[in-house]
């Protein structure tokens, strides 16, 4: 899964040329964490940086191509040495012309070079512009397999008739679709203009404008955002509203179903104001993704992406909602400058998540989704090596989308929740809702968190701060000692009665009665504490009185396929090719077919169910 980085000697000589930030020479790791340097981009935004991106693109589902121009406005920095070029990040981008000029009406055609094409970076597309020039003119095209394109076939939506685009930019799949400085660094507001087949609505990150004369949509995102929350989606929509601010896009087949299990998100937006300070994007919608959407949400600004997998009919995923939605703070206004930083946009998130499911749902369910959420990373912290248990993760020659494990999530929400209960509620709110305030619409590294910890927090209760092992959290594996332990009532008491059901001190019956309330998170701790070596009989049995293997809940489904393929289940493994090519979340694909290999025969099974579902997989999960 870790793909080695074959050019990384272009790359460390680009760094060298730059050079580095000054910085203390008794602090070492402060050294390393201060570097604003994106490692995964060929742009040089300090020399000349883009600042708006026009797009003007026609989508064609036959070809499986966007088509048209992207014209960027730059500036030079004033130390700038002449005859700098523009540098820009591709990958697999045809590039047919590229004009430059002092305004949109005097563009004259300039040289340009797509650079050697690295694996896990692309291609520099390095641009000859005057020492005067403020804008230009890219025109290109898409290839099919753009790894931030998915082109879902009528077949694979909801409705069955339409096709359906949609695009994925984090974490450096933007440059696959716009050549632009794809770095989370290097902010732009952006404006579209989409034409699509008759018939077919576009979406965007960005406001929506009236359509053009000649019908097509067109978008303005005029707060300055990061390439990777450049987003489209094109199909066939309906819209419901779910407040004033709030609403809900989905194939017409859809849109009830989701409007039902959104209805809570005005709420949601409401609770995070009060404490972390205004939403800032005007309005704050939804738009539910055909199955094969490889994440299960992904925080484009005004417009999350959602997988249909969270509609589970009874509003017992909606953490998913919230979680997207406190990215609108974290991550959106206040972004991870590099991806070395990623644990800023995810573990601050997670941790918002979770106060916005306390204030929504009580502190109960909040627990239960603390506890689950440990479970999980100290799961993974048992496989992963010491290098991949840090926050501040290293990513040097590694496709930043390998980051993304429970590592920053929780471990990074344990972080501010030690932080929360060392200085108290109030403090820690204040504190945070400051926080967002002073880097509003900037980008920031782990060194510019830590600092700002010690400055805000730390000086004025020196007490308290002496018992946080700030840097430790930050650069070393594993957790801290003095790490939270959440606890849950609820779910220690499915933890006993599971451990007495399994000895068979009482029967499946019994559990039945007591198990009556239950909620999926309950039936995930159930089924997450039962042995590897669950035999196929006990699944039978479990089977005729809560039938699992009937479940449309995903995230209970996907525990029972994996249980079902370790014990041979046969009633449950049917289930398992129907789900897997259909769903292309990587969190549910990933363990099933790491299960499937595991066993005997499992390896050809995989292959073949593998060979029937890629074409309906992202890239980004294919790749995986
Ligand atoms: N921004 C992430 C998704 C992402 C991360 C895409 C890294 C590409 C690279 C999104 O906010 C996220 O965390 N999604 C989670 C949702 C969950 C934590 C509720 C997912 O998709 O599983
Ligand atoms: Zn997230």
């Amino acid at each position: 899964m870790l793909k080695s980085l074959k050019n990384r000697a272009t790359i460390v000589t680009l760094c060298l040329a730059i050079g580095s930030m000054t910085v203390m020479a008794d602090e070492p790791a402060r050294q390393e964490s201060s570097t604003r340097r994106d490692i995964h981009s060929f742009g040089l935004p300090e020399q000349v940086r883009v600042e708006h991106v026009s797009l003007d693109l026609s989508v064609d589902f036959v070809k499986k191509e966007l088509r048209g121009s992207a014209t960027l406005r730059v500036r030079r920095a004033k130390d700038c040495p002449a005859g700098a070029p523009l540098i820009l990040d591709t990958r697999a981008l045809s590039i047919e012309s590229v004009s430059a000029g002092t305004s949109a009406e005097t563009l004259k055609p300039v040289r340009f070079k797509v650079g050697r094409a690295n694996p896990i970076l692309g291609a520099a597309l390095t641009i000859a512009i005057g020492d005067d020039s403020t804008i230009v003119r890219i025109n290109y095209k898409t290839v099919p397999t753009s790894t931030a394109l998915q082109w879902v076939e009528p077949a694979q939506t909801a409705g069955g008739k339409h096709p359906f685009l949609y695009t994925q930019s984090q974490a450096i799949h933007a440059r696959s679709w716009i050549p632009l400085q794809d770095s989370p660094g290097v902010r732009q507001t952006y404006d579209a203009t989409i034409r699509v087949p008759d018939g077919l609505v576009a979406v965007m990150s960005a406001e929506s404008k009236k359509k053009t004369a000649d019908g097509a949509f067109r978008f303005e995102m005029d707060q300055a955002i990061p390439a990777y929350l450049i987003a489209l989606g094109v199909g066939d929509l309906a819209f419901r509203p779910l407040g004033k601010r709030t609403g809900v896009y989905a194939e017409p087949k859809m849109v009830d179903k989701a409007a039902y299990e959104f209805a809570d998100t005005e709420k949601m937006v409401e609770t995070v104001e009060k404490r972390y300070g205004p939403y800032r994007w005007g309005r704050y919608d939804i738009l539910v993704l055909p199955p094969s959407f490889p994440f299960g949400g992904m925080e484009n600004p005004r417009l999350t992406f959602a997988t249909p997998t969270v509609i589970a009919g009874d509003r017992s995923l909606v953490s998913l909602v919230a979680h997207e939605l406190a990215h609108s703070w974290s991550g959106n206004l206040v972004t991870n400058a590099t991806w070395r930083d990623f644990w800023l946009n995810e573990g601050v998130t997670t941790y918002i998540e979770l106060r916005i499911i306390e204030d929504l749902y009580g502190a109960d369910r909040a627990a239960m989704e603390r506890v689950l959420g440990l479970q999980e990373l100290n799961r993974e912290l048992k496989t992963f090596p010491p290098r991949d248990q840090i926050l501040h993760v290293d990513l040097k020659g590694r496709d930043p989308d390998d980051g993304m494990t429970r590592v920053p999530y929780e471990k990074g929400a344990l972080l501010l929740l030690s932080l929360e209960q060392a200085f108290g509620r109030e403090k820690f709110d204040a504190f945070l809702k400051d926080y967002f305030n002073r880097f509003a619409f900037t980008s920031i590294t782990t060194a510019d968190f830590e600092d700002t910890v010690r400055e805000h927090l730390f000086k004025q209760n020196p007490r308290i701060a002496g018992q946080i092992p700030l840097r430790s959290w930050l650069t070393k594996p594993g957790l801290p000692a003095s790490a939270p332990q959440p606890v849950s009532k609820r779910l220690n008491e499915v933890d006993r009665l599971g451990e007495r059901w399994l000895e068979k001190r009482f029967s499946t019956k019994e559990l039945a009665e007591k198990s009556a309330e239950w909620t999926t998170q309950e039936w995930r701790r159930f089924l997450l504490g039962l042995p590897e070596s669950f035999p196929a009989a006990r699944m039978a049995d479990l089977d005729a009185t809560f039938h699992f293997t009937d479940r449309e809940n995903a995230e209970i489904s996907s525990q029972w396929l994996e249980m079902a393929i370790r014990a041979h289940y046969a009633p449950a493994e049917s289930r398992l090719e129907p789900f897997l090519t259909t769903i292309g979340r990587r969190k549910y694909l990933l363990p099933l077919y790491a299960a499937l290999i595991k066993t005997g025969k499992g390896k050809t099974r995989a292959k073949e169910i593998f060979a029937k579902a890629k074409p309906h997989y992202h890239a980004i999960a294919a790749e995986s």
